[in-house]
């Protein structure tokens, strides 16, 4: 099963992608999740992904292509993959192309003050990175994740500026990806706005009738 999961800032790519690998086993290639760990660990890319990040535009198209063809390479990859944040622009999405061959494109649509509520709130765990939401997915201890008991942390890129910012670039750059899908009769659409749950029976109604 080879994926793409499409949607705006927000809209529950990454919480939805890691429901997919909890049940079907394939990897969660997420392009901001490696961009924001080479950010941490200060990498040549990482200083130069940073200033595009905290302005809430895209890193350039032959940096995150040239990162992509590699990791898309590795062993994990063979049998299927979620790509959650990428392609982000036609460019990328014909790059794509040419490496590989791809299943189904699901699309996450969700209203924009959702969105913005949706990142404001959202806190994640540095270290093994699950998500949590302070009011629909609150961890069962303030601030600490459940999972490994790190202490939570706010995104660099979640302060509302940067988030209208990001949802803007979303607007002009990525959201001409559906039309570019819809064209490939690769994409399927999911109503964003319910529950985690209820939209995960939605993309999991969808990848068992792949
Ligand atoms: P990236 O990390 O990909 O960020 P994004 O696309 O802005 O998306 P988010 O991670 O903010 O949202 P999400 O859809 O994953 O939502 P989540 O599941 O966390 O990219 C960051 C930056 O890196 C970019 O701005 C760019 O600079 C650069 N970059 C990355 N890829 C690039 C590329 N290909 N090309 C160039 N540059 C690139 O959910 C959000 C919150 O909502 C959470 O708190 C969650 O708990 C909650 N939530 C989720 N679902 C629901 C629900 N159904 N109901 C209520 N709350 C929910
Ligand atoms: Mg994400």
């Amino acid at each position: 099963m080879k994926l793409i999961l499409l949607g705006a800032p927000g809209a529950g790519k990454g919480t939805q992608a890691k429901k997919i690998v909890a049940e079907f086993g394939i990897p969660q290639i997420s392009t901001g999740d490696i961009l924001r760990k080479a950010v941490a660990d200060g990498t040549p890319l990482g200083t130069e992904a940073k200033k595009y990040m905290e302005a809430g535009k895209l890193v350039p198209d032959e940096v995150v292509i040239g990162l992509m063809k590699d990791r898309l390479q590795e062993d994990d990859c063979k049998d299927g993959f979620i790509l959650d944040g990428f392609p982000r622009t036609v460019e990328q999405a014909e790059a794509l192309g040419e490496i590989t061959d791809i299943d189904a494109v699901i699309s996450i649509e969700v209203d924009m003050d959702s969105l913005v509520e949706r990142i404001t709130g959202r806190r994640s765990c540095p270290k093994c990175g699950a998500v949590y939401h302070i009011s629909f997915n609150p961890p069962k201890e303030d601030g600490i994740c459940d999972a490994c008991g790190s202490t939570l942390i706010q995104r660099e890129d979640d302060r509302e500026e940067t988030v209208r910012k990001r949802l803007d670039t979303y607007t002009r750059q990525t959201s001409p990806l559906i039309e570019y899908y819809a064209g490939k009769s690769l994409l399927k659409t999911v109503e964003g706005n319910g529950s985690i749950d209820d939209i995960y029976a939605s993309v999991r109604k969808i990848l068992l009738g792949l």
